[in-house]
């Protein structure tokens, strides 16, 4: 039997994926463009790529790391660097969906309630939690 994350309120990849692409479809609106490529992504199709992903030299989820602390949800939820909360200018997530994102890094990236987690699947060194 593989491991489970907590039965209940479990948040899975579809969710984040709904959050996240809603926030850049509300960016898009508002600003009335789509983000000029060659900054970083905007877009995640699989926790995978999330769990890997590098935006602007910054490794946004690092293995081990607790979902709060990571880049890319101080990056959503203040600033990151010097250069601001992001989606740069908003609109931006609430504190519902922050927590909803966190939660989900915090379980180890599931994609289902079946599948491995993102985090097993990147590219950890780090044993399991709990380990
Ligand atoms: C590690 C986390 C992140 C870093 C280091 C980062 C870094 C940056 C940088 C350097 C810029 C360009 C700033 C400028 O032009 O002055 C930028 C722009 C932007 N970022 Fe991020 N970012 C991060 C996370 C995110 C996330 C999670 C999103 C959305 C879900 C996002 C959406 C945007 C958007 C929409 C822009 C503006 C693009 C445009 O004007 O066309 N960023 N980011």
């Amino acid at each position: 039997m593989s491991e489970q994350p907590a039965e209940g309120n479990t948040v899975y990849w579809p969710r984040v994926k709904e959050i996240l692409d809603d926030l850049m479809a509300r960016w898009e609106v508002k600003r009335g463009r789509r983000p000029l490529p060659g900054i970083h992504r905007y877009y995640w199709e699989s926790p995978e790529q999330l769990a890997n992903d590098v935006l602007s030299g910054i490794r946004a989820i690092e293995p081990g790391v607790p979902g709060r602390e990571t880049a890319f949800v101080r990056s959503l939820a203040r600033t990151i660097g010097t250069w601001g909360k992001m989606p740069l200018r908003g609109p931006f997530l609430n504190e519902e969906e922050l927590d909803e994102i966190v939660s989900w890094i915090d379980a180890g990236m599931p994609e289902s309630p079946s599948s491995p987690t993102g985090q097993s699947i990147a590219d950890s060194t780090h044993g399991a939690p709990g380990s």
